[in-house]
């Protein structure tokens, strides 16, 4: 247990500190940071899905006046590590995804670069590619494990008897769709070696995490970590798509490689970034629920499967939030991957949990209804006291106080209907569970300097635009026990002390802990007048790190959809979220993080849809005039409200991470809300009005 920070600035609605450098467009992204004399890199990308590059012809681009460098797999670089097939750019001639890089140029400017990757002329012997998921692949097999470490499988109990016997049941098949994280600054590098071209290399990139990234590039080029800077102030977004570097960052640095001294830009562009920053696997979750009369869960089962590319692999987590949400004496997960000749899936805000949180929520809508009781009260009825899963009791969890609120606030009635006509619109209102595990990382250290009167703190952290320039001074002000004006935050930069990445909505939690103790050595070696120049480091103290508790975020949230009865047409004006988050640092950033979060789970619900051509093995809408993201004219009414929740075992501050709990859960209170209003229960995401159509009643 962990007696919380004495909250001062902790808690108020500061603005981003960040915010006026942002709108005057005076804040450096990755790809503008002022270089002298920059050159230019394009990718040249495979235009066959699987095989063998028989030969390159860089002639023609090499002639253009102006190109400098192009890079093959014939010519470039042996790089020391390949164990990492994502990383080891232009290292083979095998293709094993369409969209693969196999090439580089680089060129005097971006247009010319471009031009001239496209006069690269490339044979290939193409071989067939297989890219259809289905779950009656006969390859599907199970990984060692998933992602974040959990166990593959888990079991408990007697599935397969409580669904024979009980009283209720529900088996469905729940599908979720091929989505992109699409941040808007695209994926950009600038990179710099010194003029030996082995001894320094400067990256300003777009990441989640200078560190983590500095580490990944540091093993492919086989260089030790001081022998490399990254910097990255600003993120445009990333999604989780920034979280590990993906190849353009190691393209990148092989590129500049080739004009020592010469810094080289990369920007991949919105198309590119369809096939080679990471995506979330579409999955197909068999679903079981066994109850009793009155409601309550005999058994609850999830069998996931999804896709990972055949070289590299990723194993979405989606079973995983089934394993604790309710209480049930039988239960069963499993994950099976079909392994593809696809691009490579990775992180996407909520892996896991955010396609977890759909099946299950959407089946114990369709338990509810065959019962005959309120979602809200069925849900509530299946708490757990303690975690199934593990059996560790809670760090705190208030889940059913989320539904509470969440119901008075949305004017849910308990007694339904959950339906009605208005004119042409048919509407209906839904409810679904939220959740997200808080997470901190085992390392990461801050130092404190005095300087001039005022108390400098430094990590190398990452704002995605999350809010941490602002937070993070609220933390050290506390902290320190002085004012929040007091504080400088420097981030972004491996010049500053180690910081873990920006993912698993741990960084506030993580960066906090090492700030804290920072400042707590600090006041300890120095006392409340010390002097300039006075310094201290501290790391994220170990020894309060628990791991007897089970620690989630908790939430729920209300939809209402409308339904038009001649077109299909859907909208939802109303969205409704009440989360369970431990302490809130700062409303102003933390309600933005929980609208975001809704609002790309309501595109994940009606909008977002990556559709794979199997022919060609890519996806055929692989830009943002195809892909359609939830714009302002669809949102209505999104609120975001939480409780005061007091958690003294997660963190000193208290928090429990908040980028990533407002996707999670969205998508099944839409579909369930569609449901109300229409009676047409889509089970595939996303619901749209083809799918509605059909099922609607009256004249067409
Ligand atoms: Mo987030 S997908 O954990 O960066």
């Amino acid at each position: 247990m962990t007696e919380l920070l004495e909250p001062r600035a902790i808690g108020q609605a500061l603005v981003r500190r960040d915010g006026v450098d942002k709108v005057r467009g005076t804040a450096v992204y990755a790809f503008e940071t002022p270089v002298e004399h920059p050159a230019y890199a394009h990718p040249v990308q495979s235009t066959v899905a699987r095989g063998r590059i028989t030969a390159m012809d860089t002639s023609a681009a090499e002639a253009l006046d102006g190109v400098l460098a192009v890079l093959t797999p014939f010519d470039a670089e042996r790089l020391p590590a390949t164990e990492d097939w994502e990383y080891a750019v232009l290292q083979t001639d095998q293709v094993a995804f369409r969209g693969q890089l196999i090439g580089v140029v680089v060129a005097e400017t971006s247009e010319l670069a471009r031009q001239a990757a496209d006069a690269v002329t490339v044979s290939y012997d193409e071989q067939p590619h297989d890219a259809v998921l289905s779950a009656g692949r006969d390859d599907l097999y199970a990984p060692e494990q998933v992602n974040a470490g959990h166990p593959t499988d888990s079991a408990e109990g007697d599935v397969a008897t409580a669904m024979a016997t009980a009283e209720v049941t529900v088996e469905q098949t729940y599908e979720t769709q091929l989505l992109f994280n699409n941040p808007i600054e695209p994926h950009a590098t600038t990179a710099l070696w010194d003029p030996a071209g082995e001894g320094f290399l400067t990256l300003w990139d777009s990441t989640q995490g200078v560190h983590p990234d500095r580490a990944a590039v540091a093993e492919v080029f086989g260089l030790p970590e001081d022998r490399i800077r990254v910097v990255c102030p600003y993120v445009g977004g990333g999604f989780g798509s920034k979280g590990n570097p993906h190849a353009n960052v190691m393209l990148a640095a092989m590129a500049a490689r080739a004009l020592p001294g010469r810094p080289v830009k990369l920007a991949l562009t919105r198309q590119q970034m369809f096939f080679l920053t990471g995506y979330r696997t579409p999955t197909i979750q068999r679903m079981q629920l066994a109850a009793d009369s009155q409601g309550r869960l005999q058994a609850i089962a999830i069998d996931v499967v999804e896709q990972t590319s055949k070289v590299k692999e990723f194993a979405e987590q989606t079973g995983v939030p089934t394993r604790m949400m309710y209480a049930s004496p039988s239960r069963r997960s499993t994950h099976r991957l079909a392994p593809l000749d696809v691009p490579i899936p990775s992180w996407m805000r909520a892996p896991g949990e955010c396609p977890g949180m759909f099946g299950p929520e959407v089946a114990l809508d369709e338990l509810a209804e065959s019962l005959g009781i309120d979602p809200v009260e069925l849900r509530i009825r299946n708490e757990p006291e303690v975690d199934p899963d593990t059996k560790k009791p809670w760090s705190s969890r208030h889940l059913v106080e989320c539904l509470r609120e969440g119901a008075e606030r949305f004017g849910w009635d308990p007694r339904g209907p959950r339906g009605h006509r208005d004119g042409a619109w048919l509407v209906g209102t839904g409810v679904a569970s939220s959740v997200y595990p808080t997470m901190r990382q085992a390392t990461s250290t801050a130092t404190v300097r005095f300087e001039d009167g005022r108390y400098a703190v430094e990590i190398g952290a990452a704002d995605l635009g999350t809010g941490a320039w602002t937070v993070l001074p609220q933390i050290a002000a506390d902290a320190l026990g002085v004012d929040v004006a007091d504080v400088d935050v420097r981030i972004g930069d491996t010049r500053y002390p180690t910081a873990s990445v920006a993912g698993g909505s741990s960084g506030t939690n993580t960066w906090g802990s090492a700030i804290v103790q920072a400042a707590r050595e600090f006041r300890g070696k120095y006392g409340t007048d010390p002097h300039p120049g006075d310094e201290v480091s501290g790391d994220v103290d170990q020894a309060a790190l628990d791991s007897d508790h089970a620690a989630y975020a908790f939430g729920a949230q209300f939809v209402e959809a409308r339904v038009n009865a001649d077109t299909g047409e859907i909208r939802v004006p109303r969205l409704i979220g009440v989360f369970a988050a431990g302490r809130i640092i700062n409303p102003r950033t933390a309600r933005s993080q929980l609208i975001g979060g809704m609002t790309m789970g309501l595109s994940m619900a009606l909008h977002e849809n990556g559709v794979f051509d199997t022919r060609l093995g890519q996806t055929a809408n692989h830009d943002l005039g195809e892909y359609h993201i939830t714009v302002n004219a669809d949102v209505g009414e999104i609120e975001a409200h939480w409780l005061d929740e007091h958690d003294p075992w997660v963190n000193v501050m208290g928090s429990k991470g908040i980028g990533e709990i407002g996707i999670t859960g969205t998508a099944a209170a839409v579909v369930n809300a569609v449901y109300a209003a229409t009676g047409v229960r889509v089970r595939k995401l996303p619901v749209t009005l083809d799918k509605v159509l059909t099922g609607l009643d009256g004249p067409r």
